[in-house]
């Protein structure tokens, strides 16, 4: 509880999050375990040998990231940098693994094979689980599967949601930009408007995923952001359009690419203008594996009653864990932090975000149940 309040009041955006790792580094060699730092920029990892005989090697996932947030939540431990803000909750997972490590070190006698911790950079950026993979974070020890959760503002405290397959989006950037011909707003006709042809792009987008994707797949196509011109008077040259495109399955991800592509080309051609996209594609889903989520289920019902493990419901946000649970069998939960009497019910990412800390005890007993029983002798 401290430790978050702490890292909550000091909050870093992805890869410069040195003063977390510090104190996460020193922490772990205080628990006596001989911490690796600057793994992908500012990871930091750590093996917890178990005494208990030989077995698997199990990763326990932390991100350690701010978001780029003033924050307006009305708590004693606010953030101290303006423009920065643990609105995401990620100050808890790195609060909940180093308690987890400290219960671990006490009990390695009942622990087969090891655990591994990855305190991890740059979450939000989408670059920190990729970036420590890089670095050999599933190597040596190599690892046999890997558990990560989110404290989640969707969920009351005290309960736990989970479900097996794909749970979170494949998120890709999507830019757009439409070139025509600029010139004089009185005299359309010796132009090619790349608004007009902008708009238009923008509402046959709306039919990728109305009219292509299949009624039991999930997609989303989101234009965010649209850039053209600087007056009244002059016809631009060119207008930008940037989104995203959230997709849960390989073949619904391709479709939708190769959609937003063709209309995009298509529906600028059709008025004279050219449309450039670019899509760059996001972290991949998160998968979780079957016979993992059903064990770690069947841990979280060990600490929390059958009314309070719940179904998750896949969610088309995107959350970077996926680059690992593609490489080795994984298992990502959600451990309710919603209490509204507290007015912990904004919404992850919102100025006023704020969880009900009887989460972190939750997710700690919960990772640990999970460890016993995965590793327990
Ligand atoms: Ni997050």
């Amino acid at each position: 509880m401290t430790l978050r309040r702490d890292f909550h009041q000091h909050p870093e955006l992805g890869c410069e999050e040195h003063r977390t790792a510090g104190i996460v580094a020193r922490r772990l060699t205080e628990l006596g375990l001989t911490p690796r730092t600057g793994v992908g920029g500012t990871g930091v990892t750590a093996v917890i040998e178990g005494q208990a005989g030989p077995g698997p090697t199990l990763l326990l996932r932390a991100d350690m990231d701010a978001l780029a947030v003033t924050e307006e939540a009305d708590v004693p431990f606010a953030s101290v940098y303006p423009g920065k803000m643990h609105a995401c909750g990620h100050d808890g997972h790195t609060a909940i693994l180093l308690g987890v490590a400290e219960c671990l070190c006490a009990h390695t006698a009942r622990l087969r094979g090891r655990v591994k911790l990855a305190f991890q950079p740059n979450e939000e950026g989408v670059q920190g689980a990729l970036a420590m993979i890089a670095d050999g974070l599933l190597d040596d020890p190599p690892v046999d599967m890997a558990l990560g959760l989110h404290l989640w503002a969707g969920t009351p405290v005290g309960e736990i949601a989970l479900a097996a397959g794909p749970i979170m989006a494949c998120a890709d950037r999507l830019e757009i930009v439409v070139r025509g011909r600029g010139g004089h707003a009185s005299a359309p006709w010796e132009t090619i408007d790349p608004v007009v042809a902008a708009a238009h792009i923008i509402t046959a987008l709306q039919t990728v995923v109305s009219r292509n994707v299949r009624a039991d797949r999930k997609a989303v196509v989101t234009i965010t952001q649209v850039a053209a011109g600087d007056t009244h008077n002059v016809i631009a040259e060119r207008a930008t359009l940037i989104g995203t495109i959230r997709s849960f399955e390989p073949e619904t991800t391709r479709q939708v690419r190769d959609r937003v592509r063709a209309v995009a080309t298509g529906v600028a051609a059709a008025l004279g203008a050219e449309a450039e996209v670019t899509i760059t594609e996001g972290p991949p889903p998160v998968v979780n594996d079957a016979d993992l989520t059903s064990r770690v289920r069947a841990a979280c019902l060990t600490v929390a009653g059958a009314d309070q493990v719940i179904a998750f419901e896949p969610v088309t946000g995107g959350e970077d864990f996926a680059c690992i649970a593609q490489q080795v069998p994984s298992c990502f939960f959600f451990v309710g932090a919603r209490n509204e009497g507290e007015a912990c019910d904004q919404p992850h990412h919102h100025p006023r975000f704020k969880i009900d800390e009887g989460s972190l005890t939750v997710g700690l007993r919960a990772m640990l149940a999970s460890v016993d029983h995965l590793l327990g002798a």
